[in-house]
């Protein structure tokens, strides 16, 4: 009796944590609608004022609207979350928007000039591709795919993330999200190459960026003649030797998304270490919401890093489906997205149609700090999705 008694309890708990999760995202996503109607209007009024660019990315010192050319790493982030209005609505207003939004940046795929190929081109070509199975987005993957492949140097066994820098081949934690576009050109050409670079640049990164407690440097920097390690560095976070927040958010993602495609239990437990190194750090404050560096110095009176938050929940929520403690994971993303929901969004109608405030860019470069960012409402929308494909038993 008492068995059933705590079986129908345990059954009624479960139920209502649904409950709230659903409202979550049926909240989060209706906010993003309105906000989005605004951020529309906001960049056709820029465009009348003259201004060029074809996506939002962020706000202005004096809280005007930056738009970014297609050039820009942040360009396909706001056609992206388009396709995930559309994908949570299905109204064929977004599924234009997204098409003619991803359609202004199709110049990239042959841009050999940036690492960024997967931010920009998978966001936006890669969502329309999942959605609409659309043939001609399946051939700017491949070209990307084609593109990015040329900054692979095998010496290194990496892509080369940056140019015209202090380094001779650096390569940033950030990187290793340029992967998956890599992964799925191989599914979509039948050539093994792509997935060959991917696998190999992971490798090496897990070799090479993590310190003993599974936090993520920034930068290494390579000798592109003999692949030797020269120097191991930050660009944007405190310090060389401190935990950048969002650099470890695009590893916890990158590792989790290298294990989906390639089954390596490495990739597995790499990410499962990253996850605990993030959630059981002693700087991440109750909200789950990380300060912009988990070392920075004048914690608790630092920036926080949104963006490094929805990262970091659309990963666990993807964790979560293959970790033995993904219940644990699961769990942390809800809190993270129920607080981001309840006390990160922007007032209605305000901040030009951006849906989370308090992110931080750059912090020792002074630029984009506590504000908004196009890449926190991506994965915003991208865990909200997760987090209700999951109570649905599947997955995005
Ligand atoms: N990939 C650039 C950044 O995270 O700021």
């Amino acid at each position: 009796m008492a068995m059933k008694y705590f079986s129908i309890c345990l059954l009624v708990m479960l139920l209502q944590l649904n409950a709230f999760a659903q409202n979550d995202a049926s909240k989060g996503f209706a906010f993003a609608e309105k906000q989005t109607g605004i951020m529309l209007k906001e960049i056709e009024q820029a465009k009348a004022a003259g201004k060029t660019g074809v996506s939002p990315r962020t706000l202005s010192p004096g809280g005007d609207l930056v738009l970014v050319p297609s050039k820009d790493w942040c360009s396909g982030f706001f056609p992206g979350e388009l396709w995930y209005l559309y994908n949570y609505t299905n109204d064929v207003k977004w599924l234009e928007l997204a098409k003619a939004f991803t359609a202004n940046i199709e110049a990239e795929k042959t841009n050999g000039n940036t690492h960024d190929m997967g931010f920009k081109i998978y966001c936006s070509f890669g969502n329309g591709y999942r959605t609409t199975k659309e043939e001609h987005y399946k051939d700017v993957i491949i070209q990307a795919a084609k593109t990015l492949s040329t900054r692979f140097n095998p010496v290194v066994g990496c892509i080369k993330s940056w140019d015209n820098r202090e380094w001779k081949f650096p390569v940033i934690i950030d990187n290793m999200m340029n992967l998956e576009l890599l992964f799925k050109a191989t599914k979509f050409s039948g050539d093994s190459s792509f997935y060959k670079i991917a696998v190999s640049h992971a490798n090496t990164t897990m070799k090479n960026h993590f310190r003993a407690d599974y936090s993520s440097y920034h930068v290494v920097s390579y000798d592109p003649e003999t692949g030797a390690v020269l120097k191991k560095q930050t660009h944007q976070g405190y310090a060389d030797e401190s935990a950048w927040a969002r650099g470890q958010a695009w590893a916890l993602y990158g590792f989790t998304m290298c294990y989906r495609e390639t089954k390596n239990k490495a990739y597995l437990q790499k990410a499962e270490k990253i996850a605990g190194f993030i959630l059981n750090n002693h700087t991440l404050p109750a909200d789950l919401i990380p300060y912009w560096d988990f070392n920075a110095p004048g914690i608790p009176n630092e920036p926080r890093d949104v963006s490094a938050a929805t990262v970091v929940a659309s990963a666990l929520f993807e964790l979560s489906t293959y970790s033995s403690i993904g219940k644990l994971y699961r769990s942390k993303a809800d809190m993270i997205i129920k607080n981001l929901t309840e006390h990160y969004q922007a007032k209605p109608g305000e901040a030009k149609g951006f849906v989370l405030l308090h992110s931080t860019g750059s912090k020792p470069s002074n630029s984009e700090v506590d504000v908004p960012l196009s890449y926190a409402d991506y994965y915003y929308l991208e865990a909200l999705l997760r987090q209700k494909h999951l109570n649905g038993k599947g997955r995005l």
